[in-house]
């Protein structure tokens, strides 16, 4: 435990002694590493976390001036030999910052009280689109981010006209590269990253996604909230994509748009556990998709709220990739309808397979549970495979779903954004089922309340033609008495 002390020490160092005291460190370790055993070498690095201030490289916290270079060089110092860590501290203060770039072995942990801002102009961002971050760690390992202070992305600064509805975005599509309204740097960035930790932390007012996980092995994320605009369009939570062992827990999110979204592009992604969270979206609170073009695997929720959403769990399958082994449990899900600009017609529980486009292959679901569910909702459960991409072995096991109206929104259309045939005028039924082979359903009540706007129609509404092998148990469908 004299090992914290030594730690503080460090801290008021010049760069200088610093690695002077490094150096000294360093030589011990070789020095041991002969005769002692593998764990003993470990022990002075894990027990020793190394700890740099970026306030001793000069970084100022008064929000006005640039802190990049400071924090910058904090992180070059930090020492990463034989797999330590080394924090990069930010005392309380506001730290405006151009892209910072991680690299191994480094933590920044934000203290209480301590905020690194991001900057609103194009040019303070890297040329490549693909970092334009705020924070970004690529190719690292052993990288995160903690303190219990705060990530600010100033995402209001990007707004170009504040509407009610769904608000206009700057766009920093010079090149062609990104579309439209979707040229907006992210927050957090971590790429072909292994073994990241994000934790105890507030990450605020991204000006595009929020967190985002691409290619990485083995993700911990705890503890973090996130506050996204909730007119603000793509304010994404967190977007994991194409990467395996990732587990998420304690997190509370309240955001404009999907607020976790597994997704595919350049390959699978495996082992991603979502459990003990809050949700509050207007788009979908869980969404895989709608970027899928390769497989989904192994994938658990668990312990989940999810409030005043505009969809609840939602998989928008559209690009060929395959899902299988999918579980949802415990959760307790509002869902609302808002304006149909957004993604979502407060389905809560929607499944779909449809092809994108007609270049677009068709994937298929399967195996997927939903267990220990309560519902209350404007809109029915919608669940639509496509002739090549079905939906099987689909169960549903305790689920309470009640269907009532408190919005003034008009109900009567099908969602099958992005692409396919768009919206569709249908009758809202309690559960729509097209192309499906196996659904089991097993002590679930279905209860409406009996409403002017409500328009229901058939409790199951099917195609007999697309819809094989359903099993009913213990399934009910009544008025909502209250
Ligand atoms: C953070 O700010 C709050 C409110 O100003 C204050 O009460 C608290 O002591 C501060 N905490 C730290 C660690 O500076
Ligand atoms: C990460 O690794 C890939 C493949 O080795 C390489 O193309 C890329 O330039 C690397 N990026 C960085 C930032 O090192
Ligand atoms: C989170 O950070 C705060 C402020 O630095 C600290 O007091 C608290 O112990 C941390 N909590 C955890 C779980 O690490
Ligand atoms: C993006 O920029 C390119 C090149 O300047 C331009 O051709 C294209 O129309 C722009 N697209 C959008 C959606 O703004
Ligand atoms: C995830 O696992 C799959 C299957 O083993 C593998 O093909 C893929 O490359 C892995 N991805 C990452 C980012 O490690
Ligand atoms: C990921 O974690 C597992 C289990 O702790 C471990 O076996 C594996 O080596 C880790 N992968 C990497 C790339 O560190
Ligand atoms: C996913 O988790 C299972 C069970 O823990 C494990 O056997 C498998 O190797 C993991 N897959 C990947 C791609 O890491
Ligand atoms: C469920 O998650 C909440 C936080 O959202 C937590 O307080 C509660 O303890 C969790 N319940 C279980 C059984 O883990
Ligand atoms: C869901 O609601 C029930 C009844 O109010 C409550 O007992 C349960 O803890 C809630 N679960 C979650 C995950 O919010
Ligand atoms: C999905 O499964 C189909 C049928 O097995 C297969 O043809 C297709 O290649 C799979 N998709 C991917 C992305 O592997
Ligand atoms: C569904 O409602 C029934 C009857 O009110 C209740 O016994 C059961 O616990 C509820 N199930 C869930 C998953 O909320
Ligand atoms: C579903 O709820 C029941 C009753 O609360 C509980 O015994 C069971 O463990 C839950 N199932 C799952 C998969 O969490």
């Amino acid at each position: 435990m004299g090992a914290s002390k030594k730690l503080k020490m460090a801290t008021p160092l010049g760069p200088l002694l610093l690695q002077l005291f490094l150096l000294i460190l360093l030589l011990i370790s070789i020095h041991q590493s002969h005769p002692a055993t593998a764990s003993t070498i470990h022990l002075p690095f894990s027990i020793y976390p190394y700890s740099l201030s970026v306030t001793d490289f000069g970084a100022t916290g008064d929000g006005l001036h640039y802190d990049t270079a400071a924090i910058q060089s904090a992180i070059k110092a930090c020492p990463t030999f034989h797999h330590t860590q080394c924090h990069v501290t930010f005392p309380p203060g506001t730290y405006l910052t151009r892209t910072l770039f991680l690299k191994s072995g480094v933590v920044l942990d934000i203290k209480e009280n301590a905020t690194l801002l991001g900057c609103t102009k194009m040019e303070d961002y890297p040329k490549e689109l693909q970092e334009w971050y705020v924070v970004v760690a690529e190719n690292a390992s052993d990288v995160g981010i903690t303190g219990g202070g705060m990530v600010d992305g100033h995402g209001l600064g990007f707004v170009k006209r504040f509407n009610e509805r769904k608000n206009v975005m700057v766009s920093w599509n010079t090149t062609g590269a990104c579309l439209g309204d979707e040229c907006r740097p992210r927050l957090v960035g971590f790429i072909d990253c292994k073994n990241v930790r994000v934790w105890n932390i507030t990450l605020t007012e991204p000006a595009y996604w929020c967190l985002h996980i691409v290619r990485c092995e083995n993700t911990s994320i705890h503890d973090v909230s996130i506050y996204g605009n909730f007119n603000t369009p793509n304010n994404d939570g967190i977007d994991i994509e194409d990467s395996n062992n990732t587990v998420i827990t304690r997190c509370h999110i309240d955001t404009g748009d999907d607020a976790i979204c597994p997704k595919t592009y350049t390959g699978p992604l495996y082992n991603l556990t979502v459990t003990n969270c809050w949700i509050r979206t207007k788009s979908s609170a869980i969404k895989l998709g709608s970027a899928s073009s390769f497989d989904f695997k192994g994938l658990i929720f668990d312990n989940i709220t999810i409030v005043e959403s505009h969809r609840g769990l939602g998989l928008q399958i559209r690009d060929g990739g395959n899902v299988s082994d999918i579980t949802f449990s415990n959760i307790n899900i509002s869902t609302r309808y808002y304006d149909p600009l957004w993604w979502g017609r407060a389905e809560p529980i929607y499944v779909t397979t449809c092809p994108r486009d007609s270049s677009a292959k068709e994937g298929s679901i399967s195996n997927v549970v939903f267990i220990n569910i309560t519902a209350n909702s404007e809109n029915g459960v919608f669940l639509s495979g496509s002739k090549h991409g079905l939906l099987s072995n689909l169960r549903f096991i305790n689920v309470n779903l009640t269907y009532r109206r408190w919005t003034n929104y008009s109900g009567g259309l099908i969602d099958y954004r992005p692409g396919c045939q768009g919206l569709v005028n249908h009758s809202i039924a309690g559960i729509i089922m097209e192309h499906i082979e196996g659904l089991e359903v097993e002590n679930v009540n279905m209860r409406w309340s009996d409403h002017p706007f409500g328009h229901w129609n058939n409790p199951l509404d099917f195609k007999p033609s697309t819809v094989n092998n359903i099993s009913l148990f213990n399934f009910r469908s009544s008025l909502y008495i209250k």
